[in-house]
């Protein structure tokens, strides 16, 4: 009737006669595993899901080569090197993130090493005289091609520098061009103007393409100079001052090794204090 409220029955609450009621459903489990577990040239190893394969090896201790890959910027798969066997086909293991139990990588078998050694014949006549590409070529037996070396000109087009400077803020550089005449440059092919000369791109560059000069009191990079402030403790010219301003930092504030000493004193000056009695330590 309108208005009556339902009273409970009894049983099971759904009347007599009516069929058992189904088992409640489970709860979902809300935690997926959050570990793979899996083997690296036969090794065992558990990690975080989403790790990467390159990390996994590195965590077994198994050594895989790289290029393009830095630990503190983000991965771009560009150079192939990292190449590793996983469930019958090659990986690149820089990117390659584990999710799933039971997972069996190789690094060491014939097909890996044809591709490792043919990514590392397209990387030695890009950049002959780099010696870390040097060295990797001769552990890998691969010589320079003299009838692919037309002006190599010592980038292996890895983006580590880009990386690196999309990383720090400025944005300055980028990858222009396709094929051979890609190249790593500024805007326009012009000097890039958003540089503010902090040398990550060139400190990154695993080639040694990137140079740069100190000279006077000033940097030279990219065709560009910026003057270095000095430190007010010691004098030393670390950062430019485009680097300062970019940063929002002051030109008077003392250089990376002075701040360390001059954060030290501060310390054991805190540490020396006693308070008058009564008095709260700082
Ligand atoms: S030196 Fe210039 S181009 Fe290189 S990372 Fe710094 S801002 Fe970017
Ligand atoms: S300049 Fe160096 S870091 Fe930049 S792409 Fe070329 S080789 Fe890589
Ligand atoms: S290091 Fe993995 S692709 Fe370059």
């Amino acid at each position: 009737m309108p208005g009556q409220l339902e009273t409970p029955r009894p049983g099971n609450g759904r009347g007599p006669g009516a069929p058992p009621a189904s088992p409640q459903p489970e709860p979902p489990r809300s935690a997926t595993p959050l570990l793979v577990e899996g083997t690296v040239n036969g090794i065992r190893i558990s990690v975080p899901k989403g790790t990467t394969l390159l990390r996994a090896a590195r965590l077994c201790g198994v050594e895989i080569p790289t290029l393009c890959h830095h630990e503190g910027l983000p991965p771009e798969g560009s150079c192939r090197l990292c190449v590793a066997e996983i469930r019958g086909q090659l990986a690149v293991s820089c990117m390659f993130p584990l999710r799933d139990d039971g997972f069996k990588a190789l690094t060491d078998t014939p097909a890996v090493m044809d591709a490792r050694r043919y990514v590392l014949s397209l990387l030695i006549n890009r950049a002959p005289k780099a010696p870390r590409i040097r060295k990797l070529a001769d552990e890998y037996g691969v010589a320079p091609d003299p009838r692919f070396m037309k002006d190599p000109d010592g980038c292996v087009r890895c983006g580590r520098c880009v990386r690196a400077c999309r990383a720090n803020g400025p944005e300055a550089i980028a990858l222009a061009g396709r094929g051979f005449g890609r190249s790593v440059t500024g805007p326009f092919r012009k000097p890039p103007e958003a540089c503010i000369g902090c040398l990550a791109c060139a400190l990154c560059c695993p080639t040694g393409k990137i140079t740069f000069a100190e000279k006077d009191g000033a940097r030279r990079i990219w065709d560009r100079e910026f003057s270095l402030a000095p430190c007010p403790e010691c004098g030393a010219r670390v950062f430019t001052a485009e680097q300062i301003a970019f940063y929002g930092g002051s030109a008077s504030a003392a250089c990376p090794s002075c701040r360390k000493k001059l954060m030290a004193s501060e310390l054991k000056k805190a540490a020396a204090y006693e308070a008058p009695d009564g008095l709260p330590l700082p």
